[in-house]
């Protein structure tokens, strides 16, 4: 690990988006959701809606709204948990329930949950009355590393994963990493996918950190997984701050993604969890940066047993042929008229945008990958 492995997190950390005057800090630590006084700091006038999801909302609502400072006028809004959900009409309850309230350009969205919630949350305050402020407290991994820092916010469509979306920062990020106490571990392994994209797409010293740590982190020792929360958001922060609207090198952060997000609209959104897909997709990618003659057989292997190794599939689903991979990855957001752009490695820890894939070779690669 490239930053600091060996030494303790303090109790809280706090990382930073520099993004000019949208920049936004990002706060790490336990017990964040009962520490209302962070939120309250960012919101953008006193109304507050705190939107989640019926299996969060058991856990953590009542907590975080309990610790609202007095003064506010706090409103809920529990949403039917699941990616099937994440869609326009899910975003419509968000604008619906707001207009009820008569809520104004003056109000904050809360994102208390997953990616999902995030994802959704996030569309919603971009798009009601043409924006307000957002906030991110993030319950799962994968939204603890990924999906709560950037601004990348949308819905899916039935053709497309995230086809509808818009870029809109939130004003802070707060990571309570004692919420993954709750987290089941097929939920936790689908956030080691993004974990590890990190580390194959920019730092082969985290992805040795990451191997060497796999069986801690699956058992859910704190301090690891803040260590691997801290690095993520921090590599993900730069990459953002030098590339916000994913003109350039924002792009690397979709390794695995464009075999991915296939598997999961042609599977059904939900059946494969995003981070499971992303998962045997990057291995995809790797099997084809091999086949390119940029990676060798070892590290296309060491891909593959880390991956494994953190739960996660090593096989697409067999009820996937070369030209249902195809027809998604047609219309994946990276492509360029009609050129497919796809995130290989072009060595381990070292992620490249490349549009010239052979056809032949990307059938293969497809038509030979293992299948579950
Ligand atoms: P999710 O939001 O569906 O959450 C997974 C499950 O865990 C859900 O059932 C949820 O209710 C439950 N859950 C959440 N927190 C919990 C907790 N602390 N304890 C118990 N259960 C809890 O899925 P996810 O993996 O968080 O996010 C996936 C989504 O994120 C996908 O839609 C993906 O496209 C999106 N994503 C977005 C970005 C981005 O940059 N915006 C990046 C990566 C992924
Ligand atoms: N998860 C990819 C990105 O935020 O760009």
């Amino acid at each position: 690990m490239s930053q600091d492995a060996s030494s303790v997190p303090a109790a809280m950390l706090t990382l930073g988006v520099a993004l000019g005057d949208r920049s936004y800090p990002i706060h790490i630590g336990p017990g964040l959701v009962d520490d209302g006084s962070k939120l309250a700091s960012h919101l953008a006038g006193r109304q507050v809606m705190v939107v989640t999801n019926d299996t969060v909302a058991e856990h953590y609502l009542a907590r975080l709204t309990a610790s609202l400072p007095q003064g506010l006028i706090v409103e809920t809004l529990v949403l039917p948990d699941g990616e099937a959900h994440k869609s326009l009409e899910g975003v419509a309850k968000i604008w619906d329930a707001l207009l009820a309230v008569g809520f104004n350009r003056s109000a904050t969205l809360v994102a208390l949950g997953g990616g999902v919630i995030g994802d959704m949350v996030g569309f919603a305050a971009a798009c009601y009355q043409r924006g307000i402020a957002f906030i991110q407290v993030p319950t799962t991994l994968l939204s603890q590393v990924d999906s709560s820092v950037g601004g990348k916010t949308g819905v899916n469509h039935p053709l497309g994963k995230n086809m509808i979306g818009a870029f809109w920062q939130p004003r802070v990020v707060l990571i309570d990493t004692a919420t993954l106490a709750t987290l089941p571990s097929r939920e936790l392994s689908a956030g080691l996918a993004e974990v590890i994209k990190y580390g194959l797409i920019h730092d082969l010293g985290f992805l040795d950190w990451l191997e060497a740590e796999m069986a801690g982190l699956r058992g859910l020792d704190a301090e690891l997984l803040a260590r691997a929360i801290e690095r993520s958001c921090a590599i993900k922060a730069e990459i953002v701050a030098q590339d916000e609207t994913e003109q350039g090198v924002r792009a690397l952060l979709n390794l695995g993604h464009t075999f991915g997000h296939a598997i999961e609209a042609y599977m059904g959104y939900g059946a494969w969890l995003h981070g499971e897909a992303v998962a045997a997709g990057m291995l995809m990618a790797a099997d084809l940066s091999h086949r390119l003659g940029w990676i060798e057989a070892d590290a296309l292997e060491r891909t593959r047993r880390i991956i494994q190794a953190a739960g996660l599939p090593v096989a697409a689903p067999k009820e996937m042929g070369v030209e249902d991979f195809l027809a998604r990855m047609r219309l994946d957001k990276k492509n360029l008229d009609s050129r497919l752009r796809l995130v290989l490695l072009a060595d381990m820890g070292n992620a490249c945008v490349h549009d010239e894939t052979p056809r032949d070779l990307l059938e293969e690669c497809i038509a030979q990958f293992p299948r579950c």
